[in-house]
């Protein structure tokens, strides 16, 4: 079958990957509606078209944070990339650095950052943070981040604690033995509380953050204007207005509307991105042309990986599910 849109990838990850681990991708919080709303708030959106403009020549290329990339569009920070490709987010790292984008690897990556650096040497990366409650393990993960070449730090807001994601909660999700967070060690998250992660982070851990490393600091998950304000005034470089693919607060605002807002409120003086939803090449015009310097995408690149993994025949999706099964996951 073509693939032509992302649509296609979603729906043959759906009919691919074993059913928990498709689940835990999909999920949302709650009744999922502010996940849907993301998507859906782009459908109420419309352009006013300009013709006769001479588009026979188009330029894409953007900068981040001074760097240039091919378009605007970059990888979003999730987690668990190898219950998609056995190879996980070594071949995200690769696919990015071959469409010259920005990758941003998350704290919970199954392969380690040495393994991700080393599969894109010289590409644009960023390394997501969430902050543990034993910091020696963040500050490590920072400073290794950097010494690996890095070139910013996104620190993650909007998960103080694990959003209540429904499927999750009834197939019992967790990472089954042969998958794990190879960096930290760290099976807490989804195996026995207590939950690794700080949920005691404030605005001043942006400071504590800033002595840690020389690395731009990005904040992921703003969707105010107050906050945006908050990000400017302690000192980051970059906002992607993100709610985590709707898998934390249900009920919150698809990030499309609330981009208007935080672009209004930082007037210029930092870059300000957007993920969640953006499915189409028109969803990212409409982000742009809303004040977006570049979108991430999520859930997308997950799908791509598992189309990797079936579609090439190296594993079947009978194999797969033996395997998770094997592990109870
Ligand atoms: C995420 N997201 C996420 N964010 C983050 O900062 N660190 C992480 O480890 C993860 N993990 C994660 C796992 C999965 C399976 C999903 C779907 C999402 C949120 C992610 O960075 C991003 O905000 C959303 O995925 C964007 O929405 P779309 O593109 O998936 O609609």
């Amino acid at each position: 079958m073509a693939m032509v849109c992302l649509s296609d990838f979603e729906a043959y990850a759906k009919k691919y990957l074993p059913k928990i681990a498709w689940d835990f991708f999909a999920a949302g919080a709650d009744d999922c509606s502010t996940r849907d709303e993301n998507i859906l708030a782009y459908k109420r959106i419309h352009f006013r078209p300009r013709m006769l403009r001479d588009v026979s020549m188009m330029d894409i290329r953007t900068k981040l944070l001074g760097t240039e990339i091919s378009f605007p569009v970059g990888i979003a920070p999730t987690g668990f990339h190898q219950l998609a490709w056995p190879d996980g987010e070594k071949s995200t790292a690769r696919a990015a650095k071959a469409m010259n984008i920005c990758y941003i690897a998350s704290t919970y990556s199954t392969c380690t950052l040495e393994e991700i650096s080393a599969a894109a040497p010289g590409s644009l990366r960023w390394f997501q943070l969430y902050i543990h409650r034993n910091r020696a393990v963040s500050q490590q993960l920072v400073q290794q981040a950097e010494a690996l070449g890095f070139q910013g730090l996104v620190l993650t807001a909007d998960l103080p604690y694990t959003g209540k994601r429904r499927d999750d909660v009834r197939n019992g999700f967790r990472l089954p033995p042969h998958i794990c967070l190879r960096d930290t060690d760290d099976r807490s998250e989804y195996g026995l509380p207590p939950n690794s992660l700080d949920p005691s982070v404030t605005w001043n851990d942006i400071y504590w953050l800033r002595s840690l490393t020389h690395l731009p600091i990005i904040i992921k998950g703003i969707l105010t204007k107050e906050d945006a304000e908050l990000a400017v005034s302690h000192g980051v470089q970059g906002i992607i207005v993100s709610n985590h693919g709707g898998r934390q607060l249900d009920g919150g605002p698809a990030t499309i509307d609330a981009l208007v807002e935080v672009v209004e409120a930082v007037q210029g003086r930092v870059e300000v991105y957007l993920d969640g939803g953006i499915r189409k090449g028109s969803d990212v015009l409409k982000a742009l042309a809303l004040g977006a310097k570049c979108v991430f995408i999520g859930r997308p690149a997950l799908w791509g990986l598992a189309y990797k993994q079936f579609h090439s025949g190296v594993t079947n999706s009978s194999e797969v599910h033996v395997e998770l099964d094997a592990a109870d996951v």
